[in-house]
């Protein structure tokens, strides 16, 4: 799957795309971490997945000062983040990881279009640039574990 998020034309269609997209990442974390073997590998999703939590803290409070409404769960694309995870777990550990690290170029890809993009204001850059950051270092971890594994 590859996103559209973030090629948006107005800053609250973009954070209202963003929130549904870090649903439709959760919804796939709360899968592997059911789905995971090795306890070690459900701690540190588990771990990551409580920084989606905050990126959709973070969001909810720019949609809320937009006066835009803040998707509470994500849309039909939830079908397909948890779908490859759940057939993908079929094969194991190492399986679910490069699952989720697919799901994680989507949502690399789409802050970094947010971060790019003419509309954000400053201080949303900022939380952007944060959860890129994070984005980017989650994929990491799940690119060397699943080879590892
Ligand atoms: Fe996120
Ligand atoms: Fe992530």
């Amino acid at each position: 799957m590859v996103t559209t998020v973030g090629t948006e034309t107005t800053f609250p269609r973009l954070v209202r795309n963003l929130l549904l997209l870090e649903h439709d990442a959760i919804a796939a974390y709360e899968q592997a971490i059911a789905r995971l073997d090795n306890p070690a590998f459900k701690q540190q999703i588990a771990a990551f997945r409580s920084d989606h939590d905050r990126h959709v803290q973070e969001l909810t409070r720019i949609a809320d000062s937009l006066g835009t409404e803040a998707p509470l769960e994500g849309d039909a694309k939830k079908l397909l983040t948890t779908g490859k995870v759940a057939l993908a777990s079929l094969l194991g550990d190492s399986a679910t990881l490069m699952a989720m690290r697919s799901n994680e170029e989507d949502t690399i890809t789409a802050y970094e279009r947010a971060c790019q993009h003419s509309t954000v204001p400053a201080e949303a850059r900022r939380l952007f640039e944060q959860a890129l950051q994070d984005e980017r270092r989650h994929h990491a971890w799940m690119d060397q574990t699943a080879k590892a594994a």
